[in-house]
């Protein structure tokens, strides 16, 4: 994406019905997708109001009608839900606010695209959990997004990525690469390549569990990390889900397993000592906690018996993304270092092996708040 000069920033706010008068706008929040704004507004002598201006990123995303629709649907959506629990639908949901034209994104003349929400008051991200109680209340939310989300007919949703956890794709993706070797690397990963072939069970294992429609497509959120997540000031509850760019048809198991994967390990995505890295099983404990006391009334039977899956079909699929990119020459995920790529893969293959250990246990401890 292009830099945004100030004129074009303040050409987009225009474009927009916003109330007031605007005061201020600036570079807002840690996303590393969308180019994020706050502006702030002031209303008559006294009153203030902040809203969220946003460019969406057109390189990954590359139909941003889609997109926005599948926002408006599952927000409205939502909105109606949470007023009818009679919670407050300015900060449980996103709240999208359209353009002068009533569209839900202005297209500005140069192709760049841009849309408003309204502001979550009182309530913050972090990039990283403080401690468990943090995680815990990411479970909660996430739990109730998909617990107000359980009777919504996921197939009208856009598949805006498509095949974006199909992991048998990867997996013909990955010995496609291996097979080409275009780089000649794979002599330098004869391990982790035996790795990913040893554990390709795990590419059909929702499959072999049960026929493929027996697994109901959901709304899922598909980017369940802690700064999608508003959290509130006071309580300290999880009040939110944000960022829905990527809401796509899915299975459950998947966005339960991807917050597993990354918010339940010992150690972050980079740690290359390895012995460091594993399975926390308090903070695995606590995300089930948090996900099942939200959602699990809504959850067939079959797919809280692969909750625990989940967790090791994204790690694998994560780690094996990273080795495939590695064979390929780093061409998508960006790298610090010569190797980087492999060793994240070395990562999430450690934290897959302590997963594999520890998977009846992790099964127990989805039953028991079942
Ligand atoms: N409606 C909102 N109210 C308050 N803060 C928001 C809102 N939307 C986004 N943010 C803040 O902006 C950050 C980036 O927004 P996000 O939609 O997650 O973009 P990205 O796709 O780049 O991660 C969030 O982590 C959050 O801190
Ligand atoms: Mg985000």
């Amino acid at each position: 994406m292009t830099a945004l000069t100030s004129e074009q920033i303040l050409s987009a706010i225009h474009h927009f019905d916003f109330p007031g008068q605007l005061e201020s706008f600036a570079r807002y929040g840690h996303g590393h997708i969308n180019d994020t704004y706050l502006l702030q507004l002031r209303i008559g002598k006294i009153g203030t109001m902040k809203v969220i201006l946003q460019r969406i990123n057109t390189d990954i995303f590359q139909n941003p009608r889609e997109l926005m629709e599948n926002i408006c649907n599952v927000t409205m959506w939502l909105q109606n839900k949470i007023q009818k629990a009679g919670g407050d639908a300015e900060r449980e949901t996103l709240n999208v606010i359209t353009d002068k034209q009533n569209q839900s994104y202005y297209r500005d003349p140069r192709g760049n695209c841009w849309r408003a929400y309204k502001y979550i008051t009182d309530a913050c991200t972090y990039d990283q959990p403080l401690n468990v109680q943090d995680f815990y209340q990411s479970a909660v939310a996430f739990g109730r997004f998909q617990n107000l989300l359980s009777d919504y007919p996921a197939d009208h949703l856009y598949e805006t990525i498509p095949d974006f956890h199909n992991t048998l794709k990867r997996y013909n993706y990955f010995e496609k690469s291996l097979k080409e070797d275009k780089l000649g690397r794979a002599n330098t990963a004869v391990d982790e390549i035996a790795f990913v072939k040893e554990h390709q069970n795990l590419t059909t294992l929702y499959q072999t569990k049960a026929g493929a429609s027996d697994i109901p497509l959901r709304v899922v959120h598909n980017d369940t990390k802690l700064n999608n997540i508003m959290i509130d000031n006071l309580t300290h509850q999880g009040i939110c889900i944000i960022d829905l760019d990527t809401v796509m048809p899915g299975y459950v198991m998947n966005d339960f397993g991807d917050s597993i994967r990354f918010g339940a390990s010992t150690a972050l995505e980079d740690e290359t000592d390895l012995s460091k890295v594993n399975l926390d099983i308090s903070a695995f404990e606590a995300y089930t906690k948090g996900f099942m006391e939200q959602c699990s009334d809504k959850l067939t039977e079959l797919e809280t018996s692969l909750l625990a899956d989940g967790a090791r079909i994204m790690t694998y699929e994560c780690g094996m993304r990273f080795l495939t990119d590695y064979l390929d020459g780093d061409k998508y995920f960006r790298i610090a270092r010569p190797n980087h790529n492999l060793e994240r893969a070395r990562n999430q293959f450690a934290l897959l092996k302590d997963m594999d250990q520890k998977i009846d246990e992790m099964k127990a401890i989805v039953e028991k708040y079942r």
